[in-house]
């Protein structure tokens, strides 16, 4: 999805938008959504107080929580009932999974949180104690305890990343390798439209086991179960061998310790592939991502130029970056094969 940066707004739009209360409206959504306001009212209509009642909204907020909902044109309120939009049921209930809602919302709620601290930070020029003490889990220290976050999370990503396996099927040739290892796989999503478009390739998605299960379900109703394999485990680990093609693709900050882990689990001529998206050369594109730094995402910061680096500095040659599709970018390198490098 395309961030709208302002300079693209109509002025006279730009004008009429007050965005400290644009921030308002954007946490209301994410509250409305996180307590799936929009999915209990899809097809329905409902007085304020039974919504509040099955949701458990509290009264002191449930009638200014549903109005402002109206005001903004997502419900519609007739005779004391609500009801969905068009706006509404298009955006939060067709274009959404209920794990993308679920995710997605929850995420937000705790992009909020980190930017309150970032003020905090800010504004003192210190991290005070209470900012550092509290220790969160990383998203896979949640996923490997929590069976539900790691679905909910795996099947948001395979809904939200299914033309950008499309892309990358059609843009990398692997027509001439017969084994991907899908580091850091998840859904699968990636692996299903490589072996979509390569009916000889294998492929084995290494993950989490509490993300694994979660794959072989996509596999399976894909009907690729003997082509593609999950192998549950730790993608910092030496990786396993019997592959000629080794894939990262969006799992974070790509190390030289991965990909001196991939270089030596290839045969000669083997490829790495790294897809992502990369932040350009100047640093302040894809805007969602420069931003998202604020709210403690774990990104990766490297600019295409840096990870082209990252994998010459690994021994890979012939390394090649590739728009994959808008700001998705695939590198890739050989083991031990000469020429040079070349960006597109
Ligand atoms: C953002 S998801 C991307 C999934 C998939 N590659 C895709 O493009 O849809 C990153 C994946 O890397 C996995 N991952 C990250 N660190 C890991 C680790 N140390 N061990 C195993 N899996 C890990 C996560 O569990 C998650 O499924």
């Amino acid at each position: 999805m395309e961030f709208l940066t302002l300079d693209k707004l109509p002025k006279h739009v730009l004008a009429s938008i007050d965005l400290q209360r644009a921030f308002i409206a954007s946490r209301l959504i994410v509250a409305a959504e996180r307590l799936q306001i929009f999915r209990v009212l899809h097809g329905k209509r409902m007085r304020g107080g039974e919504l509040g009642r099955k949701l458990v909204i509290h009264k002191a907020y449930r009638g200014a929580v549903l109005d402002s909902l109206a005001g903004l044109g997502l419900l519609q309120k007739t005779k004391g009932k609500y009801r969905n939009t068009r706006l509404a049921e298009k955006y939060f209930i067709e274009a959404r999974s209920i794990y993308w809602t679920r995710q997605y919302s929850k995420e937000c709620a705790e992009a909020y949180e980190a930017l309150r601290k970032m003020e905090k930070t800010l504004a003192t020029g210190r991290q005070s104690g209470e900012l550092r003490a509290r220790k969160k889990l990383t998203y896979t220290e949640a996923m490997a305890k929590d069976r539900r976050r790691a679905e909910d999370f795996t099947q948001m990503l395979f809904h939200f990343h299914q033309k950008d396996a499309q892309a990358l099927a059609r843009r990398l040739d692997l027509s001439k390798h017969r084994a991907v290892l899908d580091v850091g796989g998840g859904s699968g999503v990636m692996s299903i439209a490589l072996a979509k478009k390569n009916p000889g390739l294998r492929a084995c998605v290494l993950d989490l086991a509490n993300v694994c299960r979660v794959a072989r379900g996509n596999i399976r109703r894909a009907g690729l179960s003997g082509h593609i394999r999950t192998l549950a485990g730790d993608i910092r680990d030496r990786l396993p061998g019997g592959f000629d093609v080794v894939m990262f693709c969006d799992i974070g900050p790509v190390s030289k310790r991965l990909l001196g882990n991939a270089y030596e689990a290839l045969p000669h001529g083997g490829m790495v592939v790294a897809v992502d998206r990369y932040l350009s050369e100047d640093r302040t594109k894809p805007l969602d991502r420069v931003m998202a730094q604020l709210a403690g995402s774990s990104f990766p910061r490297a600019t295409r130029r840096e990870m082209v680096g990252a994998l010459e500095s690994c021994g890979f040659r012939a390394v090649k970056a590739r728009r994959v599709l808008r700001d998705l970018w695939a590198i890739s390198g050989v083991k031990h094969a000469y020429s040079q490098t070349q960006s597109r």
